[in-house]
């Protein structure tokens, strides 16, 4: 199997993780990237089954509205009882590291709303330690030298990611050569820098359930509380 055919699997395996609890005033949360591209395009064989969705950026909105699934804003929404994304990286403890595709914030503020946040990740994903992945943090435009030079004080180096702006108008500095031993700390270091919109760490809210993509099939792993 390769890559696209593993994320493809555990796509398929969030799909059946959350079809038994699909209601029709069901409002699910969706995310970016090319596994959860995946989990869309699967998601819309079922879109008579619930309300629609949030998504967690402007291209999951346009590829959900593509797909005939109406995309709702989060402020109007109630509840969500599912939120589905991939990660660049995840752990044991099912803690990650978002934002290859510089949609951190949004998906952290939607997975935060959620009640079950599923993350499906092919098995290239899973490591002992964060931080392999330059770990991605989303700044105000004005202060990118000085959130760059804060970061270079917790022991990375900090890469502006050129050319890039994100839905939300800001810039994203990458933070390279980390050995995260304490991700809800470092999480929590990097919100507390001026400037700092969000950071890819989900350690302070990880995910809840964890669908991982390998050649022997998809292992599922659930956090405890
Ligand atoms: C986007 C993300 C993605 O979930 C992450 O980059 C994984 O992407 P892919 O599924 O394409 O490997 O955090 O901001």
């Amino acid at each position: 199997m390769n890559q696209d055919q593993l994320k493809q699997a555990v796509a398929k395996a969030a799909i059946d993780y959350i079809l038994p609890h699909l209601e029709p005033r069901s409002i699910i949360g969706v995310g970016t990237g090319s596994t959860a591209n995946f989990f869309i395009d699967l998601l819309a064989e079922h879109k008579y089954d619930f309300a629609g969705a949030v998504a967690s950026s402007e291209a999951t909105a346009e590829r959900l509205k593509q797909h005939g699934i109406s995309v709702h804003n989060l402020n109007s929404v109630q509840e969500l009882e599912f939120y589905v994304d991939g990660a660049d990286e995840c752990n044991k403890h099912l803690e990650l590291i978002k934002g290859g595709g510089a949609a951190l914030t949004r998906e952290k503020i939607v997975a935060a709303v959620a009640k079950t946040f599923i993350c499906i990740a092919d098995d290239s994903k899973k490591v002992a330690v964060l931080g392999e992945f330059p770990l991605p943090v989303e700044v105000i435009p004005m202060a990118r030298s000085y959130v760059a030079r804060e970061l270079l004080k917790l022991g990375g180096d900090p890469v502006y990611r050129t050319g890039v702006v994100t839905d939300n108008g800001n810039v994203i500095l990458d933070l390279h050569n980390m050995q995260i031993t304490d991700p809800r700390g470092l999480e929590e270091q990097i919100n507390a820098i001026t400037g700092v919109v969000c950071s890819g760490l989900f350690a302070q809210r990880p995910a809840d359930v964890l669908l991982i993509g390998s050649k022997n099939g998809v292992e599922t792993l659930v956090r405890k509380p």
